[in-house]
C-alpha cells in the first residue's frame, strides 16, 4: 500500500451520506487492493465545531467550514459532494474548474438546467465525474445487469420498479427534503432517481417516452425546524409514471415516502422472453431468477444468494458464501470502482458519470411535465 499513489479527498457535508462515504473511503483500503490509496484529507461543512467533531470521529486529517477555499487547495484530488441537492451544481462546477475529479451524490442536481450546466462543465474539464447511484453496486443488482447483458433474459418486455418508504408521516418536521428550493422534488428526485438509474443500468436501455404521471403531496404543512410553526411543504410525497424504453419494453415506476410497511423497499421486476429477475433491497443479498427456457414442468422462481466469490460481483473482497452484506457495502464497492476508473482501469460494472446521470435527470423532468400537462412526453422534448 505504501507505494501506491495517494488520492486526497475533500468531502463536503457530514450528514447521512457524509457517514456512508467516510466509511466507504476507509473500508475500501482494507477490503480491496485499490490502485490508488484514498486519503481522508479534508471534510468541509457549515458548522465549525460539528465538523471538527466529525473529523475526529471519522479520522479526517483536516476540517473546514469553507468548502470553496478547500476546493482551491492544491493538495485536493477528488471532491466528494454529500450535501443537499441544490448545492451540487455550484460545488461540482467549482471543483471541475479547479481541475479536480468529482464524485457527487444523487440526484445530479435540483433542476434540469443545473444538471445541464454540470454536464457542460464536465465536458470542458480534465477531471472525471461520478454520481453515487450506489444501488448499482449491490452485488445482486450488478449480477442482474450481467445476466441481462449476457442475453440470459432474452428480449426485455416489462420493467416494474418501485421504491417505497414509510418514514415521512406528519411527525417529521420541515427539513430540507420537503422544500423545493433545497431538494428540487420529494420522493421523485430522491427515490425515482434510484429506480430510473437502476433499471437503465440493468436493462442497458434508455427511456424514450414517459406518460401517465401523477404526483401527490398528502401532508401539505409540517413544523418548521426553527420555531415549530407550520410551514408549507413544496414537494411531492409520491410520484408514479409509465414509460417506454427504446428497445420497446414498457415500464412502470412508483416512488412513495408514506407506503406504510415498506421501510426501504427499493426494487424491480424485469421480464424478458427467456426469463425474469426480481430484486428487493430489503433482502439485498438475494436476486430472484426465473428461467423460462427449461422444462415447463420444473420452471419456478429460484432465490440466488448473491454472495459467491467469482460468480457474483465484488464478493472476492468480502465474506464466505451467505455471510451477508449490508447497505454500506454498496458504497465501498463504488469507492473501489471509482479508484479503478481514476487509475485508468475498468470498473466491475459501468459507473455513472455526469452525462449518464443527466439521462436519469431528463426522465425525472419528463415525468413532471407529464404530471403537470397530463400527456405523454417524448424524451427528445426534454433536453
Ligand atoms: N445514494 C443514496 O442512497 C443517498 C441516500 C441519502 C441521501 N442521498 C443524497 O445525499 C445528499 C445529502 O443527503 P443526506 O441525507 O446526507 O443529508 P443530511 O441532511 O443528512 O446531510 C447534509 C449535510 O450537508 C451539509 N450542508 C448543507 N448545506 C451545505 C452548504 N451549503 N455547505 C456545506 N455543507 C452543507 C449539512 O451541514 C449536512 O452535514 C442529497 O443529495 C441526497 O439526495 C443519497
Amino acid at each position: 500500500m505504501a507505494n501506491r499513489k495517494p488520492l486526497n479527498i475533500l468531502m463536503i457535508g457530514q450528514g447521512f451520506m457524509g457517514r456512508a462515504h467516510s466509511n466507504a473511503w476507509t473500508q475500501v483500503r482494507k477490503f480491496f487492493d485499490p490502485p490508488l490509496m484514498p486519503v481522508l484529507h479534508t471534510v468541509a461543512a457549515r458548522d465549525k465545531q460539528k465538523v471538527q467533531e466529525f473529523a475526529d470521529k471519522w479520522d479526517w486529517l483536516n476540517c473546514s467550514a469553507n468548502w470553496r477555499a478547500s476546493i482551491d487547495g492544491d493538495d485536493v484530488d477528488l471532491v466528494d459532494i454529500t450535501t443537499p441537492n441544490n448545492t451540487h451544481a455550484d460545488m461540482a462546477i467549482a471543483a471541475l474548474k479547479a481541475g479536480k475529479h468529482v464524485a457527487c451524490e444523487k440526484p445530479l442536481a435540483n433542476t434540469l438546467d443545473d444538471a445541464r450546466e454540470m454536464v457542460r462543465a464536465a465536458r470542458k474539464a480534465d477531471g472525471k465525474t461520478f454520481v453515487w447511484f450506489n444501488y448499482r453496486r449491490c452485488p445482486a443488482v450488478a449480477f442482474a445487469h450481467k445476466l441481462v447483458a449476457s442475453g440470459k433474459l432474452g428480449e426485455i418486455r416489462h420493467v416494474r420498479a418501485s421504491y417505497l418508504q414509510d418514514w415521512a408521516d406528519d411527525s417529521v418536521p420541515l427539513m430540507w427534503r420537503f422544500q423545493k428550493r433545497h431538494a428540487g422534488s420529494g420522493a421523485h428526485g430522491d427515490l425515482n432517481a434510484h429506480i430510473v438509474d437502476m433499471t437503465r443500468f440493468v436493462t442497458g436501455s434508455e427511456i424514450a417516452e414517459v406518460s401517465g404521471a401523477i404526483s401527490e403531496t398528502f401532508i401539505k404543512e409540517r413544523k418548521k425546524l426553527t420555531d415549530g410553526k407550520p410551514g408549507r411543504v413544496s414537494v411531492d410525497d409520491t410520484v408514479l409514471f409509465l414509460a417506454r424504453f427504446d428497445n420497446g419494453a414498457v415500464a412502470s415506476f412508483e416512488a412513495a415516502r408514506q407506503a406504510t410497511g415498506n421501510q426501504n423497499r427499493n426494487g424491480f421486476e424485469i421480464n424478458g422472453t427467456k426469463g425474469s429477475v426480481k430484486f428487493n433491497f430489503e433482502r439485498m443479498n438475494e436476486l430472484e431468477y426465473y428461467d423460462a427456457t427449461t422444462d415447463r414442468a420444473v420452471q419456478g422462481w429460484a432465490t440466488i444468494i448473491c454472495t459467491h466469490a467469482g460468480d457474483h460481483p465484488y464478493l472476492e473482497a468480502w465474506w464466505p458464501d451467505a455471510h451477508l452484506l449490508g447497505y454500506e457495502h454498496g458504497f465501498t464497492n463504488m469507492a473501489f470502482d471509482v479508484l479503478l476508473a481514476l487509475a485508468g482501469k475498468k470498473p466491475n460494472v459501468p459507473l455513472p458519470d455526469f452525462e449518464d446521470a443527466y439521462q436519469t435527470q431528463r426522465v425525472l423532468a419528463a415525468a413532471l411535465v407529464s404530471a403537470d400537462e397530463k400527456r405523454a412526453v417524448r424524451l427528445s422534448e426534454v433536453r
